[in-house]
């Protein structure tokens, strides 16, 4: 069904993970593999949405009508996403962006050696925080990957990066990432509730129709 907040608006998702180079051949990443961001991305473009996604490695197949931007590392998603959030009614980062990169990835494949190896680390782009903060940006709605005290550490997300709305979930070993079935304990400002546990296609529609419903809510 059609949900006139979303028909013909446009949405811009992220999705799977993001790949940190440490040399031409290996990298830091995580256990995302595109589900959830995928699935949202079909929900919106079936309620009517002009829908964009900006994935990290993924073997998931774009949904049909939704236009696929590839890219490996957060700094091309932040690029790509900024580029493009401006334009945007609706943000949707559903992307597990590594929150640092290796400050200086070798040119040539690193050596064994027989001693111990160190990386340095430095922090990534905030996408969420930057596309949140644009003034007349778009309606921006954020995901929360938590171990412990989820609805706690997702409400604090929610205020610090002036979101509109956050969808937390827990995440493990058998829990969030790379699953087909996932719990949404969505917060807004003064409200919350609680999607599945359901398939991650099932939880995606209602996460659409609640967005929908709260762009109705706020103008
Ligand atoms: O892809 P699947 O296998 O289906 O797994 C789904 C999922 C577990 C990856 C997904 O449901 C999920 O929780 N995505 C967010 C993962 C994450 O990185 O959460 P976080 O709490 O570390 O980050 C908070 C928010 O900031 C997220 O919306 C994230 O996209 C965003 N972020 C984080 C860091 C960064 N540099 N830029 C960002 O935009």
């Amino acid at each position: 069904p059609s949900i006139a907040a979303l028909s013909d608006k446009r949405v811009l998702i992220t999705a799977g993970p993001t790949r940190e180079p440490i040399d031409p051949v290996r990298f830091l990443a995580n256990r995302s593999s595109g589900r959830m961001g995928f699935a949202i991305a079909e929900a919106a473009a079936r309620a009517g949405a002009q829908v964009t996604l900006v994935t990290g490695p993924s073997q998931l197949t774009a949904p049909r009508g939704v236009t696929r931007v590839d890219v490996e590392t957060a700094e091309q998603m932040h690029r790509e996403v900024l580029a493009r959030a401006a334009q945007a009614d609706l943000f949707i980062a559903a992307a597990a962006v590594a929150d640092y990169r290796v400050a200086a990835p070798a040119d040539q494949k690193v050596k064994k050696t027989e001693t111990a190896q160190h990386l340095e680390l430095v922090p990534n782009p905030d996408i969420l925080r930057d596309v949140a903060a644009l003034s007349d940006g778009p309606f921006t709605v954020g995901f929360a990957a938590e171990t412990q005290a989820i609805v706690d550490n997702a409400r604090r997300k929610l205020t610090d990066k002036g979101l509109d709305l956050i969808a937390a979930n827990a995440v493990g070993e058998q829990q969030g990432f790379d699953v087909s079935d996932n719990t949404l304990q969505v917060l807004w400002s003064d409200g919350q509730a609680t999607l599945g546990p359901a398939p991650k296609t099932q939880i995606a529609s209602e996460l659409i129709e609640l967005i929908g419903a709260r762009l109705d809510a706020t103008g």
